[in-house]
């Protein structure tokens, strides 16, 4: 049978112990960088490794601090405008996935084009500066992907915008971005990770290729992410989260998330929940409703995690479900949200959301068992 695989992944990786000092390669033949970054990062000190660099290499910098979590694409717009006259020739982003959009977008924006054209035509940009992703969560592998998420008001949703221009010419994962991570972000963003890998392994977009990257990710976030949040010197666990976050992004590139990512988006589009805590309240009942239609793949899942032979002898059911409740452990042991209580979400909402979540077809779409307006609506049910 003949396979064709799009590969679509940045050029340059570096990753592991005092990855960060390899800014000084990358800076070469630059004259100014602009640095993306936001204020919680700016005041967690992370900063300093960054500038450090681009100092040591002899390049300008300018500094953009203030970028919004999650913006709406008229914020995105506005980083634009404000990069556009800085006369940078690189864009180093340093932060999570709201940062990592950003700096995608401003780096494919030539004169006129805007944002919004971007939602209309999301090929129409063209890449014009060099881009260096440094993430500080782990994460949404967006340092990975050709995706850049904005919210948009007045359809209360989160889109994407694909456009393979958007790629990163170079990543750096150092555990040291996120040694500092406060728990709840790290939590909610390693879960999103979790997601990623997940949801692209049980995708309708599925495919050998994506299936390395997606179960590698899924291994290594099970092995690695309560001991990665919960104890700030784990360093070891950190950058395994980091690799796999970016494996995630590859997996997500290549393949697709699912349901859970689709009926997340009216959750960060109305109501503001952020994008990792809003994909954990949706993981188990998402994976729950799939689990007949996906047997052979949560059973690959726990066959690459557990190695050790455990398996043996035991059902496709009983892995799935030993998948399942490892999933709900990780998300009991970190604390994090599992029901839309304490979000302002009412139960008069649930037509109104389903509405919006039906909406995400691009995602809905992927998912191996299809979602109904009605199943739709007892998974939000499920949540409330
Ligand atoms: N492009 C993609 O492929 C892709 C994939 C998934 C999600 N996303 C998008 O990414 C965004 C979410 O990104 P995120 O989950 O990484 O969170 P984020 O970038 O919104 O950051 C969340 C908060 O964490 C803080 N923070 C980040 N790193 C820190 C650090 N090291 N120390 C202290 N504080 C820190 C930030 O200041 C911010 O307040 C959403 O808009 C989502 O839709 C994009
Ligand atoms: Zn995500």
């Amino acid at each position: 049978m003949l396979e064709r695989y799009s590969l679509k992944m940045p050029g340059n990786v570096y990753c592991g112990e005092n990855a960060m000092e390899q800014m000084e390669r990358i800076l070469q033949g630059h004259r100014k960088a602009a640095v993306f970054t936001d204020r919680g990062i700016a005041a967690s000190g992370i900063l300093d490794y960054p500038l450090e660099q681009i100092r040591k290499a002899g390049a300008d910098s300018v500094l953009f601090s203030d970028l919004p979590a999650e913006p709406t694409y008229l914020q995105a717009q506005q980083t634009v405008d404000d990069f556009r006259s800085s006369g940078a020739d690189l864009i180093v982003a340093v932060g999570g996935g709201s940062v990592m959009d950003a700096a995608k977008l401003a780096s494919v924006m030539s004169d006129g084009l805007t944002v919004k054209d971007l939602l209309d035509d999301p090929l129409a940009g063209k890449k014009q500066v060099a881009t260096l992703m440094i993430p500080t969560t782990a994460g949404t592998g967006a340092e990975a992907t050709p995706n850049s998420i904005v919210s948009v008001p007045e359809k209360e949703l989160k889109v994407g915008i694909v456009n393979p221009e958007m790629i990163a010419d170079h990543v750096i994962l150092d555990g040291r971005m996120i040694k500092k991570l406060p728990l709840s972000i790290a939590a909610a963003t390693g879960v999103d990770a979790l997601c990623h890998a997940v949801e692209c392994f049980t995708s309708n977009k599925a495919n050998p290729f994506s299936d390395l990257f997606a179960l590698e990710a899924a291994r290594l976030i099970f092995e690695n992410i309560e001991t990665a949040c919960l104890d700030q010197d784990a360093m070891k666990a950190k950058d395994n989260m980091l690799r796999a976050a970016f494996y995630g992004g590859v997996a997500i590139t290549a393949s697709g998330t699912t349901a859970v990512h689709a009926l997340s988006y009216p959750l960060g589009g109305k109501y503001h929940i952020a994008h990792g805590v809003s994909n954990a309240i949706l993981l188990l009942p998402v994976m729950r409703f799939n689990r007949d239609a996906c047997l052979a793949e949560f059973s690959r899942i726990y066959d690459a995690v557990y190695a050790d032979g455990r398996g043996a002898g035991r059902t496709e059911e009983e892995k799935a479900d030993a998948v399942l409740k490892r999933m709900e452990e990780i998300l009991h042991r970190l604390g994090i949200p599992v029901s839309l209580t304490g979000f302002g979400v009412n139960p008069t909402d649930l037509d109104t959301l389903v509405e919006a979540g039906m909406q995400v077809t691009r995602l809905l779409s992927n998912n191996k068992k299809a979602v109904t307006p009605e199943d739709a609506k007892e998974i939000y049910r499920q949540v409330l």
